[in-house]
């Protein structure tokens, strides 16, 4: 397709399901932006939005990725993508949970801007129950997360509890 889309989200930090969610927007997409909201309603945040954007260069350089770029935005989406002249936003659908919160953005952010898509991936089934929050419960309570985020996220993790 030759567009550009947004995959926005907070990426605190950055799963396995967000990766295959961009590789596979990448062979959809001509572009692609990963954006990392900056305004998020998700308080307190583990990793700092320049730790995340390297997580997610590191990331993304790692699997080769040449049409894939790192941003962060703040305030409305569809006003990024606009000046962005992205026509998609990407999202990802894991379960029916999602299906609800996930339609009524993308209701309002056509109402907001009509000519942007959006267009959502379903989950590869082997990561359709990851969320980064489920990956900071689980590491904090000493449960292991390898295979379920990338290394680099590893070391981060890591290194954040050594320092407690
Ligand atoms: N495992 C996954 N598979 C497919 N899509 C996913 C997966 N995890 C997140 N997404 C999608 O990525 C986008 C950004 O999500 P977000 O940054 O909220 O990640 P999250 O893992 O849900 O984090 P949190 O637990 O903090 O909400 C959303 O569209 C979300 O549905
Ligand atoms: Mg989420």
């Amino acid at each position: 397709m030759r567009a550009k889309a947004i995959y926005p989200g907070s990426f605190d930090p950055l799963t396995n399901g967000h990766l295959d969610l961009i590789e596979r927007g990448a062979k959809i997409f001509d572009h692609l932006v990963v954006a990392i909201l900056q305004n998020s309603e998700k308080a307190p945040p583990l990793f700092s939005v320049p730790e995340r954007v390297e997580m997610l260069t590191e990331a993304i350089e790692g699997l080769g990725l040449d049409n894939v770029s790192v941003a962060t935005f703040r305030g409305l989406l569809v006003e990024f993508a606009t000046q962005q002249h992205a026509r998609a936003i990407l999202r990802g659908i894991r379960a029916i949970s999602d299906y609800e919160y996930e339609l009524q953005m993308a209701l309002m952010n056509r109402r907001l801007a009509p000519g942007v898509e959006t267009v959502f991936l379903m989950s590869a089934e082997k990561y359709s129950y990851l969320s980064s929050r489920l990956i900071k419960n689980v590491f904090e309570l000493g449960g292991s997360v390898e295979g379920l985020v990338p290394q680099t996220v590893i070391h981060r993790l890591e290194a954040r509890a050594a320092k407690r």
